[in-house]
């Protein structure tokens, strides 16, 4: 049976591409979506992607995947190192949770070194750009 996946991407990464770039590379958002969307359609898999600023509405959106999504990619940004809510909300969430952050937060500032939602997540891809959120796609392709 096919997967539906929920990308989600917190604060300031609708600015991919030309926030610093020297940290965050290039691409923008529209372009990771294009590149994830294309290794969807190979694999079969739906794709439902949300940005938001706006701590609650990211809430919302793991709401939302509940009972709809088969797991979920999400780059909190900086809600990782402050959002217990956010945390609680992917408590509520039943299938697999897969972290993922552009820059290598374990070589940054030290207020970057904790993610709250580390704590829930299958796995946490850090550092490997945006080619992170397609490895963790290849993650639900191998996933059972
Ligand atoms: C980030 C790392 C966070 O510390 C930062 O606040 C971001 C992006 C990353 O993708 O490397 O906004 O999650």
């Amino acid at each position: 049976m096919s997967k539906r996946i929920y990308v989600l991407n917190g604060p300031n990464l609708n600015l991919l591409g030309t926030r610093q770039p020297e940290v965050y590379g290039h691409e923008t958002l529209d372009d990771v979506h294009k590149r994830l969307l294309s290794r969807a359609v190979e694999l079969g898999f739906g794709i439902v992607f949300f940005q938001s600023n706006h701590e609650g509405e990211i809430i919302d959106k793991i709401h939302e995947a509940r009972g709809q999504a088969d797991g979920i990619i999400i780059n909190p940004a900086a809600y990782s190192h402050t959002s217990v809510a956010i945390l609680d909300a992917l408590n509520t969430f039943e299938k697999p949770v897969i972290e993922v952050h552009i820059s290598n937060i374990h070589k940054r500032e030290a207020f970057r070194h904790h993610s709250f939602v580390s704590a829930r997540a299958e796995g946490v891809i850090a550092g490997l750009g945006t080619l992170g959120y397609v490895l963790a796609l290849e993650y639900f392709a191998n996933a059972g």
